[in-house]
């Protein structure tokens, strides 16, 4: 099985290493950017959902998620990883921590965030955003290539560009977010919608408003993440490798299976 990888402000940088499959057309418009192939991730398509350019030409807002999945499913991928920059909220998690989250709450408005039309009427399910066979192997992946992660999570995704008042930040503590960022939604309704089990990890790049010292800056950032994509490659490595062969992971409801927050 191919799968989809969709970087952002991580793994931006990787375009170098590989070759793009097509063109950015969609029945929806342009994608971010082309697919991408790499060479040394075989059987990987890469989608830079901020852009080829730096990966910093599209703002979260501006991203034609509709084109991005349609895109990444059309090219062959039979399931997405998402990798996904963002401020902490829960008071355990420190700049650099990884987290697979496995709920979310939607704060954004006005996006292009589906596909579906009254001609062809369906109710898509959408209690568990994240797909759990995906993020079960993204937990065996972590677990096998000694890669520390919070397992489980509430990702509050707001609406950007610009980052929240401390107010913002209490509500969503309240309402049970660990980590806000902004890219996650529609990303992941879309997914659902066209059948693309989808799992993400974040990592987190400053401390959410008035969790830390005001910030971050770009520079801040980028070597927030110069420093994780280390790790981060290795765990989306082995995750990828586990979803080819799934059997090397024992499912939920096994009682081997690894952790889930809820419950
Ligand atoms: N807020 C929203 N999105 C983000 C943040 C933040 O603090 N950090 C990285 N993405």
């Amino acid at each position: 099985m191919k799968v989809g990888l969709i970087g952002g402000t991580c793994f931006a940088g990787l375009e170098g290493e590989s070759r793009p499959l097509g063109d950015v057309e969609t029945p929806y418009g342009s994608a971010s950017a082309r697919v991408r192939a790499f060479e040394r991730w075989p059987g990987v398509l890469f989608l830079n959902r901020h852009g080829d350019d730096g990966g910093r030409r599209f703002l979260p807002h501006e991203v034609n998620y509709r084109a991005n999945l349609w895109l990444l499913r059309e090219r062959g991928a039979g399931a997405v990883l998402a990798v996904y920059a963002v401020g902490g909220i829960a008071p355990e998690l420190k700049v650099g921590d990884l987290v697979i989250p496995d709920q979310l709450i939607d704060y954004t408005w006005g996006r292009a965030h589906t596909v579906a039309t009254g001609a062809q009427p369906r109710y898509v399910d959408f209690r568990d955003p994240f797909d759990n066979r995906a993020r079960t192997a993204m937990l065996c992946a972590a677990a096998d290539a000694d890669v520390t992660v919070s397992a489980g999570g509430v990702y509050g995704c707001t609406q950007g560009p610009r980052l929240e008042t401390v107010a913002e930040i209490d509500r969503m503590e309240r309402d049970g977010c660990a980590v806000v960022g902004m890219t996650v939604m529609p990303e992941a309704a879309l997914a659902r919608e066209f059948d693309l089990p989808l799992a993400g990890v974040c990592l987190v790049v400053n401390p959410a408003a008035g969790r830390g010292p005001p910030g971050p800056t770009v520079q801040h950032v980028d070597a927030v993440v110069a420093d994780a994509e280390p790790r981060l490659a290795a765990l989306l490595r082995a995750s990828i490798d586990i979803l080819a062969a799934p059997a090397s992971c024992p499912q939920e409801g096994d009682a081997r299976a690894p952790g889930h927050s809820r419950g």
